[in-house]
Parts: C-alpha cells; structure tokens; sequence
C-alpha cells in the first residue's frame, strides 16, 4: 500500500513537471522580474539575484538593459554582480549606459535558466518513471510470488 503511494506520487510529479513546464517558466519569468524590480541589495531575494546572476554569468531578465526600470538602479545604477570582471566594476561607471555594456555580463539569466530547467526536466521525468515502473515491476514479483508461495503451500500440505 505504502508502496503504490509511493509510486503514484513519483508519477504525478514526473509528469505534471513535464506538462506544466511552460507554467514554471512563466512563474519563473514573474518572480524573476519583480525580484529585480525590487531589489534593493541586502534582503534574501536580492542575494537569490545576485548568485543567479554571479553564478551563471547573467545580468537582468532578458538582458542587462532590464535593471534600468528597477528602484535600485535609479539611486545605485547595474548592481556589482552583473559585473564580468569584479576588480574592474566602479560604482560610477554602473550608473552609465555608456559604460555598462563594456563591464557587465550580456546574457539575459531566463533564458539560461530555462534553457538548464528544459535540458534537465526530461532527465528528471526519465529518472521519476524508471523508478516508478520498477517499483511496479517489484510490487508485481512480491504480489505473484507470494500468490506462488500461498498456491504450492495448499500443494504441499
Ligand atoms: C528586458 O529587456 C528586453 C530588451 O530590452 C525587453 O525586450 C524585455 O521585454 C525586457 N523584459 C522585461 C521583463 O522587462
Ligand atoms: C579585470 O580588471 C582589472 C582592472 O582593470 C584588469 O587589470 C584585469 O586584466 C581584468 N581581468 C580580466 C579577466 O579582464
Ligand atoms: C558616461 O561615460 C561616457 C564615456 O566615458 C562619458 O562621455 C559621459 O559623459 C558619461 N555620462 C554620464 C551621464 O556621466
């Protein structure tokens, strides 16, 4: 019984991962948005921003030019992780579009995340339906075998 449980709830995330996958994205593009809209360089969701943007080498949504309807950047300019070279990232010069394209990362961070979500989701959904179907294939050998058992114990007897 736990088991089939089990299995069932592997399947329904297998696949609703898989069907709603546009709507992760589209929640991801929303969140991403208004955490950059938003930021303000010191509460948890501003620190998710810049390890995203640090860590894959990103800079806004689509591109960098996204930070300038942000609240930040009318008072800070492009903040410091969109920088490609941190021993070369002025302050100033992250206030001036001018310079900004020369300093900071020029991939946009949604479609990198979206392009790793899509490359892996199948993987995901690969690896959540083998082990649901052999956890099938062994709820079907115990259920058999001890069907096979019960049936040659009557024998023996
Ligand atoms: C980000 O900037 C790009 C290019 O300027 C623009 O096409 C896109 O609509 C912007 N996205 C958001 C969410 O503001
Ligand atoms: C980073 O900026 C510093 C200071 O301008 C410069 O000396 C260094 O060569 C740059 N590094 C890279 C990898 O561009
Ligand atoms: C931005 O930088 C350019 C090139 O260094 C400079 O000519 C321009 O005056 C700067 N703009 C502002 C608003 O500081």
């Amino acid at each position: 019984m736990f088991l089939s449980l089990v299995f069932l709830a592997e399947l329904i995330a297998g696949i609703s991962g898989f069907v709603f996958r546009h709507e992760i994205k589209d929640t991801f593009l929303r969140t991403y948005t208004e955490a950059i809209q938003n930021y303000n360089g010191n509460d948890e969701r501003s620190r998710a921003v810049d390890d995203v943007q640090k860590s894959l080498s990103c800079c806004g949504v689509q591109s960098y030019t996204n930070w300038t309807s942000s609240i930040y950047f009318h008072e800070h300019g492009i903040p410091p992780s969109c920088c490609s070279n941190m021993s070369d990232c002025n302050p100033s010069d992250m206030r001036n579009m001018t310079i900004v394209p020369h300093k900071v990362y020029q991939r946009g961070c949604y479609e990198l995340v979206t392009n790793f979500m899509e490359t892996n989701m199948g993987i995901i959904a690969g690896v959540a339906f083998g082990i649901a179907f052999s956890q099938l294939i062994g709820m079907l050998l115990a259920c058999c075998l001890s069907r096979f058992i019960t049936a040659n114990q009557y024998e023996m007897v």
